[in-house]
């Protein structure tokens, strides 16, 4: 049977234009939280960084209030896979990591993008899952033009984290975005090569592989939101919000600056 794409939005230029300023936005608070990590810091002072830093922007924090989300961010340590609860109960050490998801709301458009960052010295455990899961990420996003399949997103991804002897989480996706926090299409960061929905040039999404060092599979907290690793093996995550053109995509959350805490090995695959 033909996959239709009907109910994914092709943005008009006024979206897109709207989208790269809330997507700049978002980037740009994400690499502010890069000059704060340090071994002592609170993940509620990570909070409250970006929940000032936001609304310094004129924009308001995506995930506060919603579905009943009690923070500004999500900031997800060691085996948390993702939306990890900022709390003053947890400070930052060294060996820590940890990714911080950073969601704007600008003039009723969201932009989206979250990245791992190193404390202090890693365990090699530590750099192999966040390496992989970085550079899946942009093994994933390599994929992407006018034309080419979902499916080859999360294929390419999946080939290379396995092939690096870690797992790729499939209880959470990437996902369609603009006046909603979530849309169509979901992008699962595991698949085959050809399937899924054709890609066109206008659509907007996330991509934002999640990589456990053991096992893919996660629990939920009783928090009702923290998902950690089911084995406690260590995970990692990067987002980015992108725009799909004719020759490729535009990466929408792009940064200006090096993120220090986060990019420190540059020369992990040679
Ligand atoms: N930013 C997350 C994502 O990438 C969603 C967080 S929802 C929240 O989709 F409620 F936990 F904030
Ligand atoms: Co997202
Ligand atoms: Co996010």
């Amino acid at each position: 049977m033909r996959v239709r794409n009907r109910k994914i939005e092709i943005k008009n230029d006024r979206d897109i234009e709207a989208m790269r300023t809330v997507c700049r936005l978002a980037a740009d608070t994400l690499t502010k939280v890069d000059g704060i990590i340090r071994p002592g810091l609170t993940t509620e002072e990570i909070n409250t960084f970006v929940h000032e830093d936001t609304m310094a922007k004129n924009a308001k924090p995506a995930p506060l209030n919603y579905r009943g989300y009690p923070k500004s961010t999500c900031t997800s340590l060691n085996e948390v896979v993702c939306h990890g609860i900022p709390t003053p109960d947890r400070a930052l050490v060294d060996g820590d990591i940890i990714n911080v998801d950073i969601t704007h709301i600008y003039e009723g458009y969201f932009g989206d993008t979250s990245a791992t960052f190193y404390v202090g010295e890693p365990s090699d455990e530590a750099r192999h899952v966040t390496e992989v899961c970085r550079r899946s990420l942009d093994i994933g996003l390599a994929q992407i033009k006018d034309g080419a399949r979902l499916g080859d997103i999360g294929a390419a991804i999946q080939e290379f984290v396995e092939g690096h002897g870690c797992s790729v989480v499939r209880d959470f996706v990437g996902h369609g975005i603009g006046r909603k926090f979530h849309m169509e299409p979901m992008v699962t960061h595991y698949g085959k090569y050809g399937n899924g929905v054709k890609l066109k040039s206008g659509m907007i999404f996330t991509v934002e592989p999640m990589v456990n060092m053991g096992r893919h599979d996660v629990v939920i907290l009783d928090d009702g939101w923290t998902a950690v690793t089911v084995d406690g093996s260590l995970s990692a995550q990067f987002e980015h919000t992108i725009l799909v053109t004719d020759q490729g995509c535009e990466i929408l959350t792009q940064r200006d600056q090096v993120l220090t805490q986060s990019e420190r090995f540059p020369d992990f695959f040679g």
